[in-house]
């Protein structure tokens, strides 16, 4: 019997969607290059559906592949993204592919990438793009997943992603979990929306990413922050982030790092966070998002800081030496009757940081969507990452909150909720900073966050000195308070006169 759908790429992500896929009841045809991985998915699902018929059917080649799928085909890439994907395609075209046949990029794509390749392939085939966001875990019960591309392909794939996604529970909006083959949770909301034409999806799943970049530097800093000032072990630190999960902090993000700081090295006894080299990893979709946010003026400052982070810690030889020229501060331990206060400060450093972060990734896909004429739901957008995703948090319900009462806002720290709590926290925002710059604590994405939010709140800047220096030496010119916008003007700064010259 013919499969329903094939999959090409059978690493992680691609085998556990594969048996997510079987789960729910779908036939699949699976192939890679690498025949082990062909018998991995294939010796996985035999162990996992005991004595029920086989749901997988292995392929050899992209011919076997497609003689084993159901026409018009719907085949799902889980491949590195870049270059592999256009090799990919080329092949299934060469072998044939007809118009109704869908093929859907589940990887990291970058998003313009995308945008190129359905041009491409228009009229050949229906190239769509489905980003996935959860991991291993969530590939295999449950990730979050942002489709988009042409509405002819949604139509037909939206019963398959939402089977196959992460389910919230409408009364709770919490998570809905069943970590168990076999068993789908089929009840609940599906963590899979339409985010919009091709291109939206994968710009969606990039700021995701960006936020998760920020979001984890931030649990970093508080880390960071707690041990320096107060000389914590991890696993103290581990305790106090699963206090934090009980609150508005609760996430997938601080509870796994909590667990990574209770994990001792299985060689040597000590806390495995004091023997993981500090040098951060990337993949480049941090780096895409603060691009992206550079090149439309939509300030992501906590994304950027994050990607400055993981450069700064690449620099490990480099900082090694400096830190045998440099001297900071003398460090000397908050006193024992101090140290509730100052955990609680920086608790709410973090809180709203991640407000300011999220405010900030929400912004620029507001901006990148107007000018790309998306019309991105954001409510819809935070309600897809409440499970899931790398992201998911409790937070995210206020933000679907925030965009369910006002479609348009602006900025999440416009939204009442939202500037009540950074009311209530910033001045223990303000002092945990100033504690930690006191102590020589470095903290790129808590500083930038403050700096982000007391430039956001200001009627006027500094811009104002920025614009007379721009006129001064480059003839630059500069609008007034006390004209309309769009009238420009150049003080002629060496003649004597300094006389006011309006520019036509
Ligand atoms: C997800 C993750 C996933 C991947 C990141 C890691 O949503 O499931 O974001 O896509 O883990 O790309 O990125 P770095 O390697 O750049 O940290």
């Amino acid at each position: 019997e013919l499969c329903q759908i094939g999959l090409i790429g059978l690493g992680v992500m691609g085998k556990n969607l594969g048996l997510n896929l079987a789960d729910n009841g779908y036939s699949v045809a699976a192939f890679d290059l690498d025949a082990e991985k062909v018998q991995g998915i294939l010796s996985q699902d035999e162990q996992e559906r005991g004595d029920k018929p086989a749901r997988i059917t292995g392929c050899s080649t992209f011919e076997d592949l497609l003689s084993n799928l159901q026409k018009p085909y719907l085949i799902v890439l889980s491949i590195p993204a870049g270059k592999p994907v256009d090799i990919v395609c080329g092949k299934l075209l060469e072998l044939g592919l007809s118009q109704d046949d869908i093929v859907v990029d589940t990887g990291n794509s970058l998003w313009t990438d995308t945008v190129e390749r359905e041009k491409q392939y228009h009229g050949k085939f229906i190239f769509f793009s489905c980003a996935v966001s959860g991991g291993e875990v969530g590939a295999r019960f449950g990730p979050s997943l942002m489709p988009s591309g042409d509405q002819a392909g949604w139509s037909r794939l939206e019963p398959v992603l939402e089977a196959i996604s992460a389910k919230v529970d409408p009364e709770s909006g919490l998570p809905l979990v069943n970590n168990e083959p076999g068993n789908p949770v089929t009840e609940g909301e599906p963590c899979a929306a339409y985010i919009g034409p091709t291109g939206a999806g994968h710009y969606v799943k990039m700021v995701h990413n960006g936020i998760e970049y920020a979001d984890m530097q931030l649990i970093c800093e508080a880390y960071q922050s707690l041990r320096t000032a107060l000389g914590l072990t991890p696993k103290q630190i581990a305790a106090i982030f699963r206090e934090w999960n009980k609150g508005p902090l609760n996430s997938y993000l601080i509870e796994i790092s909590a667990e990574v700081l209770e994990q001792d090295d299985p060689v040597t006894g000590k806390p495995l966070v004091d023997v993981v080299l500090d040098v951060a990893g990337q993949k480049g979709t941090g780096l895409w998002t603060a691009l992206s946010s550079l090149e439309i003026g939509s300030p992501a400052m906590a994304v950027t800081a994050s990607v400055y982070a993981r450069c700064l810690s690449s620099l490990k030889e480099n900082r090694v030496k400096a830190s045998t020229i440099l001297k900071g501060p003398e460090v000397t331990y908050v006193a024992d009757s101090e140290k509730e206060a100052y955990i609680a400060r920086v608790h709410d450093a973090l809180y709203c940081s991640k407000i300011c972060a999220y405010a900030q990734g929400f912004e620029l896909m507001k901006t990148a969507g107007e000018q790309q004429g998306w019309d991105l739901d954001f409510a819809a957008i935070a309600k897809i990452w409440r499970a899931g995703c790398i992201i998911r948090a409790v937070f995210l319900q206020s933000i679907t909150d925030a965009f369910n009462k006002d479609k348009g806002l602006a900025n999440l720290l416009m939204d009442e909720f939202f500037a009540g709590q950074v009311e209530k926290f910033q001045s223990n925002w303000r002092e945990a900073i100033v504690d930690g710059v006191r102590l020589g604590v470095p903290m790129p994405c808590f500083t930038s966050s403050l700096s982000y939010f007391d430039s956001y709140r200001s009627e006027t800047t500094a811009a104002n000195l920025l614009q007379g220096q721009r006129d001064f030496f480059g003839s630059h010119t500069f609008e007034r308070t006390d004209e309309p916008r769009g009238q420009f003007y150049h003080l002629n700064w060496s003649s004597p006169e300094r006389d006011l010259v309006r520019i036509k």
